[in-house]
């Protein structure tokens, strides 16, 4: 079986969410799976140009569907969504949505949801999954705090047949250890990552 990706979304490393992320990879290895942590920002990411390519190129796949294909690295970035068996996110809040490097690779999904909508096979035939979420917010207070980052991924993962389970989400966690000092979070994050590989499995 394909190892679970598990993106983390965070520009700051080593901070609340790349600790989220070893500990989701903690818990696919303690559910037997094996799991490949994804750092974007360690990825060049070119914006996408809004130019319709992949809307009047159906005759092309992958990453030939795409002006950018070629130029940058979302086309590697995109590969476990086709065949991990589960994916995960661990991803911090700014400005009330996902980081600016991640949502730059959402946007480039595009020729997915082109694909997606008229019902090409090489999309409409994945495998049903699951995909989850870790959400840390730095604010303790806001009703919408994580509102726009869990539609927006609701949205994304659902052109790659991935449904996006109920994130768990922390707030109130804004300095680089505030998460690795909350009593329970180790449970709930190494937990999550457990139960996503036992229920793609
Ligand atoms: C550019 C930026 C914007 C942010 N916006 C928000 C926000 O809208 N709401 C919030 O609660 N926290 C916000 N934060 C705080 C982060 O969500 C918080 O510090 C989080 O713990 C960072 O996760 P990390 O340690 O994995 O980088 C923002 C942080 C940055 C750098």
């Amino acid at each position: 079986m394909n190892n679970a990706a598990i993106y983390a979304c965070s520009h700051r490393r080593g901070g609340n969410t790349d600790q989220a992320a070893d500990l989701l990879a903690r818990g696919v290895r303690e559910a037997g799976g094996e799991a490949d942590i994804i750092y974007i920002r360690n990825h060049e990411i070119i914006p996408c140009l809004a130019c319709g390519f992949c809307d009047k190129s159906v005759d092309r796949r992958g990453r030939e569907r795409c002006i950018l294909g070629k130029k940058d690295e979302a086309w590697k970035l995109f590969g476990p969504f086709f065949t991990a068996p589960t994916v995960l996110f661990a991803s911090p809040i700014y400005f009330y949505h996902l980081p600016s490097m991640f949502k730059t690779l959402i946007d480039r999904s595009q020729q997915f949801w082109t694909a997606k909508r008229t019902g090409e096979k090489w999309v409409a035939d994945l495998p049903r999954r699951t995909a989850h979420a870790v959400l840390v917010a730095g604010r303790p207070k806001g009703e919408k705090l994580f509102d726009g980052a869990q539609v927006t991924l609701k949205y994304f993962v659902h052109n790659f047949n991935l449904t996006l389970a109920d994130p768990l989400v922390f707030r109130g966690m804004d300095e680089h250890n505030d998460l690795a000092e909350q009593t329970d979070f180790e449970t709930q994050i190494v937990e999550l990552g457990r139960q996503a590989w036992k229920t793609a499995s």
